[in-house]
């Protein structure tokens, strides 16, 4: 077993114990505090966790795996040199919005911006579950809808893919009509399925919702699909995209574009100065030229094409073809190949859980050679 292995696992042991150990000495009073005074649904949750990240081959968090090149980490710089880090940053962060609206042509008062796309979906359900206070989402999806929303006392309405992780429409509309929810969430192309949803769906499911729909295009630069030019059409669209699969998770930075009068009561819940200055200062300079990351992405589809070629024909592998920066797959026992692949240096996500996603592990497009590195030791680990 490597040290990573070794080290995780004795983590998580230790903090089981630990965990256990708490609950036992406690103090009582606390205890109760806790049990009367958090939301049940808070209390049922688990935090989202980010899994152990010190292996050599990262492949889990379909991040880019391309920082910046120089000449633009120069200017980023140089940038960063000229923030007064003692003010507030500018509140609306009108310079990266208006420079969004430019090169989107779309009117800046429907763009908002969140740190992260996270915490736009959670402004999107604090601001629209002001009437049955249902959320729809079909799963398997991003954890994040359902997290919120249960958080916030509401409640989901979680709709199953259909066998090829397609919408299914029938049963889609029926919710919809007998549940009529506020909200509804679809990521296209999906995570961690990685497939776009059909477009036919999509927009019957907008015709039909009489809440909002959002249609959530993190991935989007990966497919070459985008709704964002039907949104003059459907007003009840609104469309969510983020810098943090193109090579900027670091700097949290997600964009919503909606109908300047739904951003108009989304900014209302914003927390004032949510997109801090350095995040300002770093987006201003990226977004002068973005043609170093249309490479990126020209370079990780080709590469998605070549890992998926060469994992889907190994025995006992199923692979989803995908439109986005990850591949899901399955194999004939998920945990103990997400371990052996640890064991070889690369980290990639495990996603078994009994149901549709059984057995299935998803890895993140990376460089070329951490891609080989990857199909080598899932090679080997199969061929054994
Ligand atoms: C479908 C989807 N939406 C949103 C996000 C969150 O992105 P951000 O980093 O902008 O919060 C993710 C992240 O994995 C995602 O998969």
């Amino acid at each position: 077993m490597n040290l990573v292995l070794e080290r995780y696992l004795k983590e998580k042991a230790t903090n089981k114990e630990s965990d256990d150990k708490d609950i036992a000495n406690s103090d009582k009073g606390l205890d109760d505090l806790i049990r009367s005074r958090v939301k049940k649904g808070i209390q049922d949750l688990s935090a989202y966790s980010i899994p152990l990240n010190e292996c050599p081959v990262k492949l889990d968090g379909n991040e880019s795996p391309f920082s910046l090149p120089e000449e633009i980490l120069y200017k980023v710089q140089e940038e960063i040199k000229k923030i007064p880090i003692n003010r507030y940053p500018d509140p609306d962060a009108t310079s990266i919005r208006t420079k969004i609206s430019n090169f989107t042509s779309f009117p800046s008062e429907g763009i908002l911006l969140g740190n992260g796309s996270d915490e736009l979906i959670e402004m999107l359900i604090i601001t629209f579950s002001g009437g049955t206070g249902k959320i729809l989402f079909p799963v398997p999806t991003f954890s994040m809808f359902k997290l919120v929303t249960v958080a916030l006392g509401l409640e989901p309405l979680e709709v199953e893919l259909d066998e090829r992780f397609d919408i299914d429409i029938k049963e889609t509309l029926k919710v919809l009509k007998e549940k009529n929810p506020d909200l509804i969430f679809l990521a296209s192309p999906n995570n961690p399925t990685g497939n776009c949803f059909t477009e036919g769906k999509i927009i019957e499911i907008i015709e039909n919702s009489r809440g909002i729909v959002v249609v959530d295009e993190a991935y989007c630069d990966f497919s070459g699909k985008t709704y964002l030019n039907i949104i003059d059409k459907h007003e009840n669209l609104i469309i969510l995209r983020t810098m943090s699969k193109l090579g900027f998770a670091g700097i949290r930075l997600g964009i919503l574009f909606g109908k300047a009068e739904l951003a108009k009561e989304i900014n209302k819940v914003r927390l004032p100065f949510n997109i801090n200055s350095l995040t300002q200062g770093v987006a201003n300079v990226i977004l002068d030229d973005l043609s170093f990351v249309r490479e990126n992405v020209q370079l990780i589809t080709k590469e998605r094409e070549r890992v998926y070629n060469s994992i889907k024909n190994l025995s006992g592998v199923e692979a989803f073809s995908s439109d986005a920066n990850f591949i899901l797959f399955r194999v004939k026992d998920a945990d103990k190949t997400f371990k052996e692949l640890i064991d070889k240096g690369v980290l990639i996500r495990n996603f078994n859980s009994p149901g549709r996603l059984e057995n299935c592990l998803r890895v993140t497009i990376g460089k070329p050679e951490e891609n080989e590195a990857f199909i080598e030791g899932l090679s080997q680990i199969i061929s054994s």
